[in-house]
């Protein structure tokens, strides 16, 4: 299984949008995916007509109730989304309260690589959405992928968020004692705008080995998708939006078998 997690501390920038769109079209592909909401905000969760606040299953349990080796109980909290061979592992809002709860308690950071080696076989890929905060949620995320997915608005505040992003990456790499290769991918890209246009060049300046090669458009019918909850090519294949995701896909797909 490829674990990639999508991560980034700033809030609306495209991450929970990142994992629908690529886990669709890797669906489409004929993969096995594996979607898994780490977030306390339950978005990819109700993006698929779940409520996080009423969930009797979901990462919470795998988490609180140490539940992360039990295949059984993980696969009841496993559920159905609008394709057949894509799964969703969905959050519940209490997830926001494990902080307090168990952080400092022995092996709390690799919950969830024991959680997806339970189904290692059962899945080609899962992919991560994860909360906008340095916490033993995404501390789990790290420790379990093998790529990162960097979503970046490209609008000048994003940059400052961007550099502390890749500052926490770097820490948390030195102190889990790994490399992980990242792809920071600009979004919500407006051609139009000279913020836009101006901040997709910085980006390129800084971090042009790390940056996709193409910016992620403003598209619409991704956010029409996320209303009708279904994944975005379902709703028009050639948006846009999707057609640039394909091209991530192929790139990180690539690139994973030049660095692996
Ligand atoms: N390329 C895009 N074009 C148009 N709308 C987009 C695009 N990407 C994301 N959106 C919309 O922007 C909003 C924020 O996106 P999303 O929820 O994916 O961000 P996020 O980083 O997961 O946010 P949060 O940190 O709150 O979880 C959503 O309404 C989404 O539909
Ligand atoms: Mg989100």
């Amino acid at each position: 299984m490829r674990v990639w997690s999508i991560a980034n501390q700033k809030g609306g920038v495209g991450k929970t949008t990142s994992v629908v769109t690529l886990g669709g079209l890797l669906g489409a592909e004929g993969h096995r995916v594996l979607l898994v909401d780490l977030d306390p905000h339950g978005s990819l969760t109700s993006y698929f007509k779940l409520d996080p606040d009423s969930l009797e299953h979901s990462m919470y349990q795998l988490f609180f109730n140490n539940q992360c080796k039990n295949r059984e109980y993980i696969g009841q909290v496993i559920r159905p989304t609008t394709m057949p061979n894509v799964d969703l592992l969905p959050a519940a809002t209490s997830l926001a309260t494990l902080e307090r709860q168990v952080s400092g308690q022995e092996g709390m950071g690799l919950v969830l690589s024991r959680a997806l080696a339970q189904v290692w076989e059962e899945y080609d890929y899962a992919l991560l959405d994860t909360p906008p905060i340095l916490g033993v949620l995404m501390v789990n995320a790290l420790a379990a992928c093998q790529r990162l997915v960097i979503p970046t608005q490209t609008e000048h505040l994003a940059m400052k968020g961007l550099e502390r992003m890749v500052h926490t990456l770097k820490m948390v790499m030195q102190s889990q004692k790994r490399q992980l290769p990242y792809t920071i991918v600009p979004t919500l890209f407006d051609r139009r705008t000279s913020a836009s246009v101006s901040t997709l060049k910085e980006m390129r300046r800084i971090y042009r080995d790390s940056l996709a090669e193409e910016p992620i458009p403003v598209d619409t019918r991704l956010r029409d998708a996320s209303q009708q909850g279904v994944f975005p090519h379902q709703l028009e294949e050639e948006s846009r939006g999707v057609r640039v995701y394909k091209h991530l896909l192929t790139a990180l797909n690539t690139d994973l078998e030049k660095v692996s």
